[in-house]
């Protein structure tokens, strides 16, 4: 076991601290030509370990750039679903035979290929998400360090097998942890890498076997990431990857009667119907899911307003909203509401949107045009309820530029009032938004929208602030802003939430590290009190046994 404390990959803090942020981007943009030279490519279902087309395909499209084509992906089915978990069912004897410490091997050696590949990855993420450099390659480093940490743990726990004792005279006890089966891997277009890799990880290194589904708008970016897990000598069928849509593939995948478990995150929906299919078929396996988040923060009249103000910005939009931990409604002491907000407005206003694949850029582009129209939707109901302080705008998108005012006429009018920072043809980039005056308790301020748009609502001190904050059936992230040590105290004793952040300036609620900050949520965001990137995720895909031998 290595005595060395964890460490987390951070490649661009590794580059800045060094001085060398030149040379980390001059990498990323050697690596986006790269990338961009092999795009446009079709890929097959993995089954198996064979490459299997499906009858039918779809074409995955840039979101910073709809002109530009990711790759021609296979449209899989019910039967295609079926030959996978067939597959996988097949390969599970013998993997979960295959002794812990050989599987830790290959995802070491798994996790080694991803490192010495780290910028073609990033720059994959941002051709294919939109996510801008630090947080595209910040993405591949969390996926790293899932591999790496659950390995570790399956190492630190000796696979999870403990001598329990002689109870009785000659009966000589053991206590194990088992696979179940064969699990569902459901993946998320956000963290396509990170998320995608760490849910796989933690089902397959415990010796089940996966049928993986990632987010269609995200499928080239999962291939890459099972084909280092192959190339590590996973052996076939251990691994399947069925790209398609959420009915086509994701909900046989679910229903199947031979696949035990499933490990999910995406939206609350979603997890809720696999629950719901899980309970009436009866399912051995566990639903293991995260879920949304309506997260909120505090800013107290003893915060300190630069680090409230810097903190917010980066929560809410950072990828331009899209991650349940970001940062959606802010209870702000009406003593220093005014102050902050006009803060928030500034520092809103100075964020960057350009292509993702600039170094400049911050705003990413929304994903599809159903993020799109919800932002479009909630802009416009935001003018009715309260004040769009800034944003509210379509930044460029083919012929959706202009203000999402209600008067219906969103298409040709040029954008006023901010400056656009380049070239964004075809690209899906709206503007982050800052509202004011919506109750706390309107829809608005209740549901997730996953779009770059937060509220901010006036509260008389703590004890009403900590009250709204919980007025959610979300529990995932919380941030505080306070400098008063009391008031630290009381909102970590009362906070409903997962995830807790005290004076963030980088983030308020958003960027968890693993095992430093196991990430997970309460009340309806997640299924699971475990969390992703700590010490008790991996015994969930896991069933105990309790075994004696007399004699
Ligand atoms: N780990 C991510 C974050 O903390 C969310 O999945 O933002």
């Amino acid at each position: 076991m290595d005595p060395k404390p964890f460490e987390n990959e951070r490649t661009f803090a590794a580059y800045r601290s060094e001085g060398t942020l030149d040379e980390f981007h001059r990498s990323f943009e050697e690596a986006v030509t790269e990338v961009e030279s092999e795009l446009g490519r079709s890929h097959a279902l993995l089954i198996d370990g064979r490459r299997v087309d499906a009858e039918e395909t779809y074409t995955v499209t840039s979101p910073a750039d709809q002109t530009l084509e990711i790759g021609q992906f296979a449209a899989a089915g019910a039967d295609d679903v079926d030959r996978a978990v067939a597959a996988a069912r097949d390969a599970f004897d013998e993997w979960r035979a295959t002794h812990w410490s050989e599987r830790i091997e290959i995802f070491r050696r798994a996790a080694a290929l991803m490192r010495n590949r780290k910028f073609e990855l990033a720059a994959t993420l941002t051709l294919e998400n939109g996510k801008n450099r630090t947080e595209a390659m910040a993405d591949i480093d969390e996926g790293i360090d899932f591999l790496r940490f659950y390995s570790r743990e399956l190492e630190r726990n000796d696979g999870y097998e403990y001598d329990t004792g002689e109870p009785t005279p000659g009966e000589h006890c053991t206590n194990a942890l088992e696979p179940f089966g064969v699990f569902g891997v459901i993946g998320p277009f956000n963290f396509p890498f990170a998320i995608f890799c760490g849910m796989l990880s933690g089902a397959l290194l415990t010796g089940n076997t996966a049928v993986a589904k990632p987010a269609s708008a995200t499928s080239l970016i999962a291939h890459k990431a099972v084909d280092i897990l192959v190339e590590a000598g996973l052996p076939d069928g251990v691994v399947n990857l069925v790209t398609g849509s959420g009915g086509a593939v994701g909900r046989p995948l679910v229903e199947h009667e031979d696949v035990a478990g499933v490990v999910f995150t995406g939206s609350r929906t979603v997890g809720r119907n696999i629950r719901r299919t899980f309970f009436d078929l009866e399912k051995p396996g566990p639903v293991i899911a995260e879920l949304g988040g309506k997260n909120p923060v505090i800013v107290t009249a003893n915060a300190d307003l630069e680090k409230a103000v810097s903190g917010v910005t980066n929560g809410a939009f950072g990828y331009s909203g899209q991650k349940c931990s970001a940062t959606s409604r802010v209870y702000v002491d009406e003593r220093v509401i005014e102050e902050f907000t006009d803060r928030l407005v500034a520092a809103t206003e100075e964020l960057v949107i350009d292509r993702p694949r600039t170094a400049e850029a911050f705003v990413s582009p929304l994903i599809d045009d159903d993020a799109l129209d919800r932002y479009v939707d909630i802009c416009d109901r935001a003018r009715q309820v309260g004040t769009v302080r800034t944003g509210g705008a379509v930044v460029a998108d083919d012929g959706r530029s202009g203000d999402t005012g209600s008067d219906g006429d969103r298409s040709g009018r040029e954008k006023t009032g901010r400056e656009r920072s380049g070239d964004l043809p075809n690209g899906r980039f709206v503007e982050p938004t800052v509202v004011t005056g919506v109750p706390h308790d309107h829809e608005l301020a209740r549901e997730e929208h996953f779009v770059p748009f937060v509220t901010i609502h006036p509260v008389s001190g703590l004890d009403e602030a900590i009250a709204n904050a919980n007025d959610s059936t979300y529990g995932l992230c919380a941030g505080l802003f306070s400098e008063d040590e009391n008031e630290v105290e009381t909102w970590f004793e009362r906070i409903e939430s997962g995830m807790c952040y005290v004076n963030r300036e980088q983030s308020a609620t958003t960027g968890a590290l693993v095992q430093a900050q196991p990430f997970g949520g309460w009340k309806a965001s997640g299924t699971t009190s475990k969390f992703a990137g700590g010490y008790w995720y991996l015994p969930q895909f896991l069933r105990e046994q309790s075994r004696t031998v007399v004699g």
